[in-house]
């Protein structure tokens, strides 16, 4: 089995080589370069990730792979090729995508994500899990970014690929993602022995408020601190780099990010008509019980008061109300 992992290591090493190779210096890649330029990735950007393609043939890859001894069974394990009855042979996995290498903590390429070069189905597709590549362990850029993480005491947290290359070109060094699936346990512990705060940067959009809150209940379970940056209606962090600029990014987006309490407040307005007593009273009550998971007396008696104020109550009478909630809590 170690040998089988170390044949895989070797064969994700050479083939994002080869992916590079193609998208970098070879007129199979133009297409290909032409979309990433039109996206807006600088030559070294898709440089410092080693941005590949994955051409248009059908065993590009498999032939690659066979000619250096590899066994294209253990390759099909890999994710790298499949079997095709139709055609009696091995053939590539990735096909005509862009192709973003993700890598273990030590930099070695363990998967591919590969984007299709504009419209269609799937948008991305990923490597499958293997003995070298877990989704819930692994953070998209995280070696790449652990310096920078560990200098700020500051992590910032995407969804996608492209915010992630798009956010490092624009000069924020720390930011990894998730690879398409929910912030696991175990990606908060990862990111939290490396810093002390997350700042959750993703879209902005229905999916990902509903994302992030759950990434926020994740990440202060594993005891990091939790920001959340708040995006404008139906934009992601490449967009908006890319229509408002790198400054504007930084200093409003990321810079303007609210405390996880904050965002939750807003999150439990969604769908609530609260100029509905009932419905306004349910507000408050589940404001109440999330106020119960700030450790901070000062800081909950500013969200307190900010309630108080807004719904015209009185501070004792909440507080009072808040004391009930924490016994039912208990
Ligand atoms: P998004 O749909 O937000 O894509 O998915 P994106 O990153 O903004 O990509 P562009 O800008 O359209 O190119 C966020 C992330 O979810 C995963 C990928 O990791 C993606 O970056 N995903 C999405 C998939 O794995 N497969 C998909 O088909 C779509
Ligand atoms: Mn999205
Ligand atoms: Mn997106
Ligand atoms: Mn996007
Ligand atoms: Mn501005």
């Amino acid at each position: 089995a170690d040998r089988e992992r170390a044949a895989m290591r070797e064969a994700y090493h050479l083939v994002a080589r080869f992916y590079q190779y193609l998208l970098t210096h070879t007129e199979y890649g133009e297409r290909a370069r032409a979309y990433l330029r039109q996206r807006g990735v600088a030559d070294d950007t898709m440089a410092a990730f080693q941005l590949g393609y994955a051409p248009d043939a059908p065993d590009a890859v498999a032939k690659f792979l066979a000619r250096r001894k590899f066994s294209l069974p253990l390759m099909e394990k890999a994710g790298l090729v499949a079997y095709s009855a139709s055609r009696g042979t091995y053939v590539d996995r990735f096909r005509r995508r862009v192709m973003f290498p993700i890598c273990d903590g030590q930099g070695q390429v363990v998967a591919f994500g590969g984007r299709i070069l504009g419209p269609g189905e799937p948008k991305y597709l990923n490597s499958p899990e293997t003995p070298l590549f877990q989704k819930s362990a692994l953070l998209f850029n995280l070696h790449r970014a652990r310096k920078a993480i560990r200098q700020r005491q500051q992590a910032v947290l995407m969804e996608g690929y492209l915010d992630v290359v798009a956010a490092h070109q624009a000069g924020v060094e720390n930011a990894v993602a998730t690879l398409g699936t929910a912030l696991s346990p175990e990606q908060a512990r990862i990111l939290r022995r490396n810093a002390e705060q997350v700042v959750i940067c993703y879209d902005g959009d229905e999916a990902g408020m509903e994302a992030a809150r759950k990434a926020g209940l994740v990440l202060r379970e594993a005891g990091c601190l939790v920001k959340v940056a708040l995006l404008p209606d139906g934009m992601d962090p490449d967009d908006v780099i890319r229509e408002r600029g790198a400054a504007h990014f930084r200093d409003h987006v990321l810079g303007g990010a609210v405390s996880f309490m904050a965002f939750t407040l807003r999150y439990l307005r969604k769908g609530r008509d609260l100029r509905d007593e009932v419905e306004r009273m349910r507000y408050i009550r589940d404001c109440l019980a999330e106020l119960a998971h700030v450790p901070s007396a000062v800081e909950r008696d500013h969200y307190l008061r900010q309630l108080a104020e807004e719904f015209h109550l009185s501070l004792e009478a909440l507080k009072r109300e808040q004391w009930n909630v924490y016994k039912r809590l208990k």
